[in-house]
């Protein structure tokens, strides 16, 4: 046996032992939740990303909820953290107004000062602009555009192709959309450098903050400067247009973002409306990529709602003129097709959990949560179990028939309360939109039936999906 063994083995008995003692002494007439801090920084970190890289974190939660109950404490990323499970705990991290978001290094320095770092009356502005930005009635003036980039995409990527890796094609459509979108026009040739930039950032966001060549951090560090000088140049000229009057639509961020700034309604600078710019198109892509990764692997598997989707696009299909943009009209319709899309995100959440911090002492369930520990609530807790989705693993879009009879805050795929994501009504757009030309045009099998997956933090095929392509003709089907 290795030398050092015994000493690691002592190490390791007494680190934790000797934190718990002086936590008890810290928070003595603190009712602290049951469970344990295990060593200090490390806590159970890595056990929590193992969980989740083999897909057993839905496991690895039930095992401590089985040993201390709903509510326990642990360590993670290094902070003291209470986990919180069931609807009533969703409620109250998202809505408790004495939890901030969480704020690593990685994050407040590779975003800036973004709606994710702001707080007070700053954030209760920058977070209603943005809202603005993706409410509902602005998504509709961005179909013209979203139908645009995935016919192109479609037609380039997918068309003549005999086999397809549907994963990363689901990210680059999904980047290529959110750009279209908040860019307006004019980055066409940069995108390219962008979208690889833009992947180094977001695999930055959960890294230790050690800022030395070739670290995560670091890489992700240098890709977020490049990305901010593209997009300062790009909200400058879209100052100087507005200035002089050129500037003929709103629907770019950019010019958005100046106007209501110019109306007294913020008081971003360019700098802060860019690095807002990085948060919307961060948080805009890898979340709905990951929901149409898992729709089309899901369909793949199951002809009945495949046909019952392709039934309901070609009805929408049948009434407009050949090559006619969708509408928004066609994508209310769309209802089944969402009923999927749900019954995906309930299964395979693309965000797995919420993290907050608490800016003073909080009570919950008669436990004391200490200012500065975090409180964590992660989604596949509600979303898999009995108690509020008969039979779980069961893959049934018709549990959303009737969408008012879920409890509240036992389905929370865009999260809930103030923080709720805003992005909601673009993704559910886009996915639509996105499913609408792939099931008309495509039949597909998958390359390997076995592929399992892991969440990286967000879920992901382990091969990246590849699936053989067929081409199907869409008069034939729909008069089949
Ligand atoms: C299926 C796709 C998506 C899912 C599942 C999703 C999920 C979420 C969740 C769970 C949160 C809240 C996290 C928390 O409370 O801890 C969130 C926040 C956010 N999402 Fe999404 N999202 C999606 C798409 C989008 C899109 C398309 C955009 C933008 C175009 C977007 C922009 C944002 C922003 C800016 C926030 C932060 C809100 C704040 O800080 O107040 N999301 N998202």
């Amino acid at each position: 046996m290795d030398s050092t063994m015994p000493f690691a083995l002592l190490l390791a008995l007494l680190v934790p032992t000797l934190l718990h003692f002086v936590i008890r002494r810290k928070y003595s007439s603190y009712n602290l939740p049951p469970g344990s801090l295990g060593f200090p920084l490390i806590g159970q970190s890595i056990s929590l990303l193992r969980a989740l890289r083999s897909n057993t974190d839905y496991q690895w939660y039930q095992d401590r909820i089985k040993k201390y109950g709903p509510v326990f404490k642990m360590s993670l990323f290094g902070s003291p953290t209470v986990l919180m499970a069931g609807p009533a705990a969703n409620h109250f991290v998202f809505s408790n107004q004495d939890l901030i978001f969480t704020q690593t290094k990685a994050i407040n320095t590779i975003l800036g000062r973004s709606i994710l770092t702001l707080s007070g009356e700053e954030l209760k502005r920058v977070r209603s602009a943005l809202q603005g930005y993706l409410r509902l009635e602005m998504v509709t003036k961005y179909m013209r555009k979203m139908d645009e980039e995935i016919r192109m995409h479609i037609d380039l990527n997918w068309v003549g192709h005999k086999t397809v890796k549907a994963a990363p094609l689901a990210k680059r459509l999904t980047f290529d959309i959110i750009c279209s979108v908040i860019f307006g026009q004019g980055i066409g040739p940069i995108r390219e450098a962008l979208a690889t930039d833009f992947e180094t950032l977001v695999q930055a966001l959960l890294s230790l903050p050690v800022n030395i060549p070739f670290t995560k951090f670091n890489k992700g560090l240098r890709a977020s400067r490049r990305i901010r000088k593209v997009l300062r140049e790009i909200a400058r000229e879209r100052e100087a247009a507005l200035q002089q009057g050129h500037s003929s639509s709103a629907d770019d961020f950019f010019t958005y973002m100046l106007v209501l700034r110019s109306e007294g309604t913020h008081s971003l600078t360019v700098e802060d409306i860019v690095d807002n710019a990085i948060v919307i198109l961060t948080a805009g892509y890898g979340t709905t990529a990951v929901l149409i990764t898992f729709l089309l692997r899901y369909l793949a598997n199951d002809p009945d709602i495949l046909g019952k989707i392709t039934e309901e696009q070609e009805e929408i299909a049948r009434r407009k003129g050949p090559n006619e943009p969708l509408t928004w009209n066609d994508v209310s319709r769309m209802k089944y097709t969402w009923k999927v899309a749900l019954e995906t995100l309930r299964t395979v959440p693309p965000i797995f959990g919420s993290f907050r911090t608490a800016v003073k002492d909080i009570e919950y369930h008669g436990y004391h949560i200490p200012k500065g520990w975090q409180v964590f609530t992660a989604q596949s807790i509600t979303h898999l179990d009995g108690n509020f989705f008969s039979d779980p693993v069961k893959f049934d879009p018709t549990r959303f028939d009737n969408q008012t009879s879920l409890p509240p805050y036992c389905f929370v795929p865009f999260g809930g309360g103030p923080r709720m994501c805003p992005g909601n009504e673009f993704a559910r757009t886009e996915t639509l939109v996105i499913m609408h030309y792939l099931v008309r045009q495509f039949r597909w099998k998958l390359c390997c039936e076995e592929e399992g997956y892991r969440k990286d933090p967000v879920p992901i095929p382990v091969l990246g999906l590849p699936i053989e392509l067929e081409t199907r003709s869409p008069p034939e089907y729909a008069h089949a």
